[in-house]
């Protein structure tokens, strides 16, 4: 079988995110040809081990994207607005692990065991959700397609991991520091974290929200394709290292029933059950941790809602939860023969694929020659006389040198948007080559 390979780039490949998806790529065995490992300009020149392999992180700017099929990015939104549009400019297809894009109504945020079918329509981004949002989904999903979910309340308990590498290392050196009876140093958490409980994760909204309630509202909706599901969540951040854990009460329309409750998450893909309470059997975030499904279990009718359930979910927010929601993305993109370039980058060609890339190709080499052909020739030839009226007036006998301001004002110009349109042009052809291959061999 022809398996293709696909050039990859990750953008916050340091960090705690970026670190998952080069060992996620890796351990997954997803066909890589060449990745390419972007961060700050801090990180620059920084060596990374990607299965035995070195590799160079470079700084992320718009022309290093140039080539790749898929841009990763798991850095801050700020830098997925600006970098982003710029990967997609260039042909790639940018799965984004940041809040930038995910709430934007021509971007696709998707969880793949829920909507997938939602990746056909992008446009060159992609988004991941949140990572306390995809962890209770895959406990909420399964249970609101046998019941019809209506209502339904969060409360995370999310680990520090969620925050980045620098709260992993507030809550080691904290634990450090209090062990050695030392004074304890905060800078990324308001508040100590080792030994505490934080009701804050985000930033706070008008309606004393935190961001990260707000994110775990709108996005269940828009994944769920339930605009008007009511949902409300309280966010909380714990001294846990890795994994979240998220207790939810759903309200369903139609009655339900435990014993159905529990076939319906065991044969969910995305969710393991772990719900033997007289073994003392539920989910834990250590249990989850670098673990593919998330743990459902303390399955139970809620006492306080109608038709309701009560249930844990755990599980790894870098992984679920960030990098490996985004490489499932990705894997099932390519096993679905869903195209990974934007509609938009992918020209139609008005004779066909193979008929225009040919001729485009033979129109491109008699331009290029005649252009040469007759730079050549002005160079070799070009002296005006005095008074003389353009090329009529060339003397065919005297070479001189071209004026250094017709270079500077006309010539390099000229060439320097030949250039760019051949590239551009050779983007496109490579666009149009990988379809035609597609189409006669396959995918995969
Ligand atoms: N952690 C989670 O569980 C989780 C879950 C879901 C979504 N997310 C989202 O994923 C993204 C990354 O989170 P993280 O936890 O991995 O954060 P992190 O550990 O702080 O890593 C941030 C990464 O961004 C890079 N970066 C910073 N400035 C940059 C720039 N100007 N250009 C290019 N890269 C730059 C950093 O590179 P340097 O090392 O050079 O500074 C680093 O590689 C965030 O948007 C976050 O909201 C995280």
């Amino acid at each position: 079988m022809n398996i293709k390979s696909y050039l990859i780039g990750i953008v916050g490949a340091t960090g705690a995110v970026g670190q998952e998806l080069i060992g996620l790529l890796t351990s997954r065995q997803f066909p890589v040809a060449e990745l390419r490992l972007f961060a700050s300009p801090c990180s620059a020149g920084r060596s990374v081990d990607m299965g035995g392999k070195k590799l160079t992180v470079q700084e992320a700017r718009p022309d290093a994207f140039y080539g790749l099929d898929i841009v990763f990015f798991a850095a801050e939104g700020s830098i997925a607005k600006a970098l982003a549009p710029e990967a997609v400019k260039r042909g790639c297809l940018v799965l984004d692990k940041s809040s930038a894009f995910r709430m934007c109504a021509d971007v696709p945020l998707v969880v793949p065991e829920i909507n997938l079918e939602a990746t056909r329509r992008h446009q060159g981004i992609i988004a991941s959700p949140n990572c306390s949002t995809a962890v209770a989904l895959m406990g909420l999903y399964p249970l609101h397609q046998r019941f019809g979910v209506k209502r339904a309340i969060f409360s995370t308990y999310q680990s520090v991991s969620g925050t980045g590498l620098d709260a992993i290392n507030e809550l080691e050196t904290q634990i450090h520091a209090y062990v050695k009876k030392e004074t304890l140093q905060r800078k990324v958490y308001p508040y100590q974290i080792a030994f505490n409980v934080i009701p804050q994760v985000g930033s706070f909204g008008a309606d004393n929200y935190t961001d990260e309630e707000r994110k775990m509202r709108e996005e269940s909706c828009k994944i769920l394709g339930l605009p008007a599901l009511k949902i409300s969540a309280t966010c909380v951040r714990v001294p846990v290292l890795r994994a979240h854990s998220v207790a939810v009460s759903a309200e369903f329309g139609k009655p339900v029933d435990l014993t159905e409750a529990r076939r319906v998450i065991a044969a969910f893909p995305g969710a393991v059950l772990v719900d033997e309470p007289e073994k003392l059997s539920y989910p834990t975030q250590l249990d989850f941790s670098r673990v593919e499904k998330c743990g459902v279990g303390r399955m139970r009718l809620d006492t306080a809602l109608d038709k309701a359930l009560s249930f844990w979910v755990s599980g790894d927010n870098l992984w679920k939860g960030a990098a490996m929601n985004s490489i499932q993305i990705a894997e099932a993109m390519v096993r679905e023969g869903i195209p990974l370039r934007a509609p938009e980058f992918v020209t139609k060609w008005p004779l066909g694929d193979a008929a225009s890339c040919s001729l485009g190709l033979a129109g491109l080499q008699w331009f290029v020659f005649r252009f040469f052909g007759r730079l050549a020739q002005l160079v070799r030839v070009p002296r005006l006389h005095r008074g003389g009226r353009g090329f009529d007036s060339l003397s065919v006998h005297q070479p001189v040198s071209v004026p250094d301001c017709f270079c500077s004002r006309f010539l390099f110009p000229i060439m320097k948007f030949v250039f760019a349109a051949w590239k551009n042009f050779l983007a496109q052809t490579e666009v149009a080559a990988d379809r035609l291959c597609e189409n006669f061999l396959g995918s995969d």
